[in-house]
């Protein structure tokens, strides 16, 4: 078929009954994307006219998750079945296209089989399986000559139908205008009073052997064109190999296992691009991870959004990194959380640091154990080792900001930015109040507090002039009661 007149619908109306949840299933989440997310992606990479969505349990709550994608929504009230749903989105298909029908709860569906689907599709073709357990599923029912003659649900099966394997997959190409026809005929005269998308399946073999019938009669005519209306109806299989990418998501169950699946593929194309995962089943990307080469990542790391990681980063365990790039040579020791933040070569972070968002660290940067940093940007060499905290914060080229070190952004109201020119060193259990300016080369003594600039190149400190001993002090004792 011509690829390019093509019209997907996303079946996205179901309760999902059996998550036993208030949210709609198909916003459920697997590698941190709902599950439609994912079959919208895919529906996206074969470049259809227009991708419809039909939805109904959580009314708005679905939509509402996707404004940023071109979709056509249709709301189906009520959950009448497959065709029924069908029905909502034919007013807004192409007529000359061909509909590709996907479920919104098969979040792993290969782009490769449907391509393969479409390409064999006249009519009418159906993505099955094999299944060998397969209750609960439509069955694909085949003539002795091995032709597709209908899907019988499984409620409806007789006991000799429910020994077929071969099971339908909810994934079904179709002509609209062939579409349109039998979707109009379809009935609820069946054990679950639903109007099953399924049927049309027997519609298009029933037209299938007309078609035959009427080619018959026109050869044997001796006045008309033999055959040359009477087009058959043929219906392609393509038969998935790959049960995962074929699941439908039906419970909490099938999320986590297909959650797993997910990530053991995605920790296997990392392992084939070089990576050192040190157990690939502890490893989670709920997005993108890009990688160097000679990349260590040990167990238990988490990765979501666009994560960079340049050549010889070593991740330590246990840490979250979301949204961030990180530069050559750097290593993060482990339980560190990075959000929102670049790293540049050759720095150590960790363990235990707090990187949050808008936080720029040049080179040979150190930030070590209980360290939070909020938009801070900290130039070439400057080392922050030890329980602080430095938020709205610029720090120059080589600067060493001593433990316990708190730069006070906030006033109850506003937050304001602290500067810390070049050189300077500011001493432990010191409290920078914002807006202020270290400058180049000073010395903060440790344990000061400073409101007002300090000038370069000078020792600055504002604490107690004397150190003062009390004689004959005693420590206060518990009183009996
Ligand atoms: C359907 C197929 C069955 C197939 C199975 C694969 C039909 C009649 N049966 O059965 O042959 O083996 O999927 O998983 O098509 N939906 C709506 N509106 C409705 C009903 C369903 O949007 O009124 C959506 C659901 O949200 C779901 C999908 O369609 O995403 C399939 O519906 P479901 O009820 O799960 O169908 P099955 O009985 O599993
Ligand atoms: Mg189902």
């Amino acid at each position: 078929m011509v690829m390019n007149r093509l019209n997907i619908v996303i079946l996205a109306a179901g309760k999902g009954t059996r998550m036993y949840s208030n949210k709609p299933k198909v916003l459920h989440q697997l590698a941190g994307k709902p599950l439609l997310q994912h079959v919208i992606n895919c529906a996206k990479l074969l470049n259809p006219l227009k991708i419809v969505v039909v939805y109904g349990y959580g009314g708005d709550a679905v939509p509402q998750a996707f404004m940023h994608e071109n979709i056509t929504w249709v709301e189906q009230i009520e959950q009448l079945g497959t065709g029924h749903a069908v029905q909502q989105a034919m007013p807004y298909l192409d007529e000359d296209a061909t509909t590709l029908i996907l479920l919104g709860d098969v979040p792993l569906l290969s782009v490769d089989s449907c391509k393969r689907l479409l390409e064999q599709t006249e009519e009418l073709g159906l993505l099955t399986f094999i299944k060998p357990d397969p209750t609960g599923y439509g069955r694909i029912i085949r003539n002795s000559e091995g032709i597709v003659t209908a899907i019988i649900e499984h409620k409806d099966a007789t006991s000799v139908q429910r020994e077929i394997k071969e099971v339908n997959t909810g994934i079904i190409a179709t002509k609209n205008k062939h579409l349109a026809s039998w979707l109009k005929r379809l009935t609820n005269d069946n054990a679950q009073g639903e109007y099953y998308l399924t049927d049309i399946v027997a519609m298009a073999k029933l037209e299938d052997e007309i078609a035959v019938r009427e080619i018959a009669d026109d050869e044997s005519s001796t006045d008309g064109w033999p055959g040359l209306s009477n087009k058959r109806f043929t219906i392609a299989t393509e038969i998935s190999h790959d049960e995962a990418s074929v699941t439908g998501v039906n419970s909490k169950k099938d999320l986590a296992d297909l959650e797993r699946t997910y990530q053991k593929r995605y920790a296997d194309c990392l392992l084939q691009a070089g990576v050192t995962l040190l157990d690939p089943l502890r490893l989670d990307v709920r997005g993108e991870l890009n990688v160097g080469k000679d990349v260590e990542i040990d167990v238990g790391c988490v990765f979501e959004g666009k994560v960079t990681l340049g050549d010889n980063v070593k991740i330590g365990a246990y840490c979250v990194i979301r949204n961030a790039v990180i530069a050559l040579g750097t290593q993060i020791a482990p339980f560190t959380h990075i959000d929102d933040t670049q790293i540049g070569e050759n720095s150590r972070i960790g363990p235990y640091a707090r990187l949050r968002p808008g936080t720029r660290l040049a080179a040979d940067t150190h930030i070590g154990n209980f360290v939070e940093l909020k938009n801070a940007q900290v130039d070439v060499g400057s080392k922050i080792n030890h329980l602080s905290y430095v938020g709205d914060s610029t720090v120059g080229k080589n600067v060493n900001i001593g433990a316990g070190t708190i730069t006070c952004n906030y006033d109850g109201a506003n937050k304001f930015r602290t500067v810390i020119e070049d050189n300077a060193f500011i001493g432990s259990d010191s409290q920078l109040v914002a807006p202020v300016t270290i400058g180049r080369g000073a010395t903060i003594a440790a344990g000061s507090t400073i409101t007002k600039d300090a000038p370069a190149d000078q020792l600055t400190f504002c604490r107690a002039k004397e150190q003062k001993s009390i004689a004959g002090w005693t420590r206060p004792v518990k009183t009996k009661k």
